[in-house]
C-alpha cells in the first residue's frame, strides 16, 4: 500500500519518452512460449503485471531474466501447462497465456482468471476460440482445462471483437494445422504489434487491424529480438493530465494516430495538439470547454482505458460533458473519490453526466482500479491543495515510476508507502 501527496496548481512543462506498452507486452510475453525459442525483449515497462507474467513463465519452466529494459525469455524447457490461482490471481489478464500454452503443450490447465473492478470478466470467446481450433474445453473445479492432440484450423468467429479473445485465437493459430480465419476480431494497434511479433517467431499471418485475421501456421526459428511499442493509454493518461493542470507538454516515441480519439476530444475542448511523425504536443491554457459526448467503443473508438482519464479532464471544464461506458460495467467506480474533490457527476447506468466546476480542492481519496488511479491523480494535479491518494498497488500495475515521470513534467509528487 503506498499513499502518492499530489501538490494540485502546477502546470505540465517538458517533454516525455512514453514507456513501452503493458497491453502490448503481455501477449507478446505469452507467445514466447509458442516455439520453445529463445527471445530478447526491449523497451520492456517494469510494471507488476510484467513480473506476474515473467513468474508466470517461470513456473511454466521457462528462463526469464530482467535487466534494465531488457527481458530474454528461454522457453526451450517449459515442462508445466497448468497455472494456478496463485498466479491467476496476481493478474487477471493471465487467460492471455492459454492459447500459447495449449498450442505448445497440446494441454492447458488455468485458474479461473475472475472478476476485477471493472466487473465481470468472462472468458467464453477465448474458450469458443480454442473450440474452434479444435480444442476439447471444461471448466473443473474452478480451472479452464483445454486439451487438443494437435490444433485444426479452421475459421475462428468472435461475437464481440474481443482484445484478449483475438490475441488467444492468433497465438493458437499459429500451431494449428492449415489455415484459420478469425473473424470479428479486435483491431487495437497491440493486436497488430503481436501480428508482427508472431511473424518474426516465423508466423504465416495477415490482416491484423482489421476484423479478419488469417493465419496460416509457423515455421519456427531460433532466436527472436523485439522492441516493445509504446503505451497510447500511458500517452493519454499525460495529455489528459496536462488538460486537467494545464501547461506544454510534448510526448516522444508514439505513433499520433493511436491516440487520435483522445487528441481530438482535447482539442475539441480547446487545447491545442501539434503532432509529427513520432511525437505530440499538447498546449493548455485557461479553463477548457465541455459540451461533449464521449462513447467508448472498440478501437478506433474512444478506448475505455482512456474514459477515467478524460473524466478526470473534463471536471473543471465549463458546461456539461457525458460519458457513454459500453464495454466495461463497473467503470466509473472513480467517480465517488473524485466527487469528494468537488467534481459535479451523476451517474445514469452506462452514461455518467459531469458539470464542470470552477475548482476541484485536495483530499484524501483511494484507488480502486488502475484507471481509475490515475484519474485520482490527474485531478491531484488540478485541484488546490494537496491530494492523498491510497493505492494499494494499482497504479504500479500499469505506469512505470509514473510520479518521477510527472515530477520531471513539474509535477510535485511524493510517494510514501
Ligand atoms: C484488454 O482487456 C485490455 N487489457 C484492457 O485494458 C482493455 O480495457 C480491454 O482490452 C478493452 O480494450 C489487456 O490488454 C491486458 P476485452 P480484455 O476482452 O482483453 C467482453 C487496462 O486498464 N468479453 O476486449 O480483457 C468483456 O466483458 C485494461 O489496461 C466477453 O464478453 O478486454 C468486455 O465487456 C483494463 N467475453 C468486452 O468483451 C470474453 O470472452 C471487452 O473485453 C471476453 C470479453
Amino acid at each position: 500500500m503506498s499513499i502518492w501527496r499530489v501538490q494540485g496548481g502546477y502546470p505540465l512543462e517538458g517533454s516525455l519518452t512514453i514507456q513501452g506498452a503493458k497491453n502490448a507486452v503481455l501477449p507478446v510475453l505469452a507467445a514466447t512460449i509458442l516455439t520453445g525459442c529463445e527471445t530478447e525483449l526491449t523497451n520492456v515497462p517494469a510494471l507488476r503485471d510484467v513480473e506476474a507474467s515473467l513468474d508466470i513463465l517461470r513456473s511454466l519452466g521457462c528462463a526469464a531474466d530482467r535487466r534494465g529494459d531488457v527481458v530474454n525469455i528461454d522457453s526451450r524447457d517449459l515442462t508445466g501447462c497448468r497455472i494456478g490461482r496463485d498466479l491467476t490471481g496476481r493478474m487477471r489478464s493471465s487467460i492471455i497465456f492459454l492459447g500459447a500454452v495449449l498450442a505448445r503443450c497440446g494441454q492447458a490447465r488455468i485458474a479461473m482468471p475472475g472478476g476485477c473492478e471493472l466487473g465481470p470478466r468472462p472468458v467464453d470467446l477465448h474458450l469458443a476460440a480454442m473450440e474452434a481450433l479444435g480444442a476439447e474445453v471444461s471448466v473443473e473445479r474452478d480451472e479452464i482445462v483445454c486439451r487438443a492432440d494437435g490444433l485444426t484450423g479452421g475459421p475462428v468467429r468472435l461475437d464481440l471483437p474481443s482484445v484478449g479473445a483475438t490475441e488467444n485465437a492468433m497465438i493458437a493459430a499459429c500451431a494449428a494445422k492449415g489455415e484459420s480465419v478469425i473473424t470479428g476480431a479486435a483491431r487495437e494497434p497491440e493486436i497488430v504489434e503481436l501480428q508482427g511479433f508472431l511473424r518474426a517467431l516465423g508466423a504465416d499471418m495477415e490482416g491484423a487491424g482489421t476484423p479478419v485475421i488469417t493465419v496460416r501456421g509457423m515455421r519456427p526459428v531460433r532466436r527472436v529480438g523485439w522492441r516493445v511499442m509504446p503505451d497510447r493509454i500511458v500517452a493519454a493518461t499525460v495529455l489528459c493530465a496536462c488538460a486537467c493542470a494545464g501547461g506544454d507538454v510534448e510526448l516522444r516515441g508514439l505513433d499520433p494516430a493511436h491516440v487520435q480519439s483522445v487528441s481530438d476530444q482535447l482539442a475539441a475542448m480547446g487545447a491545442r495538439l501539434d503532432a509529427g511523425a513520432r511525437w505530440l504536443r499538447i498546449r493548455c491554457q485557461g479553463r477548457l470547454r465541455g459540451g461533449r459526448t464521449i462513447v467508448t467503443e472498440p478501437y478506433p473508438g474512444f478506448p475505455t482505458d482512456a474514459q477515467p482519464l478524460m473524466m478526470a479532464a473534463s471536471l473543471k471544464a465549463a458546461g456539461q460533458t457525458v460519458f457513454e461506458e459500453n464495454i466495461f460495467e463497473h467503470r466509473y467506480r472513480q467517480a465517488v473519490q473524485l466527487a469528494r474533490m468537488g467534481a459535479d457527476i451523476r451517474l445514469e447506468g452506462r452514461r455518467a453526466v459531469i458539470t464542470g466546476v470552477e475548482r476541484l480542492y485536495g483530499t484524501r481519496v483511494e484507488a480502486e482500479d488502475l484507471r481509475g488511479g490515475a484519474a485520482l491523480i490527474i485531478a491531484g494535479l488540478g485541484a488546490e491543495g494537496q491530494t492523498d491518494l491510497l493505492d494499494r498497488g494499482h497504479v504500479a500495475r500499469g505506469y512505470e515510476r509514473f510520479d518521477r515521470a510527472l515530477n520531471a513534467l513539474g509535477a510535485h509528487i511524493e510517494i510514501t508507502d
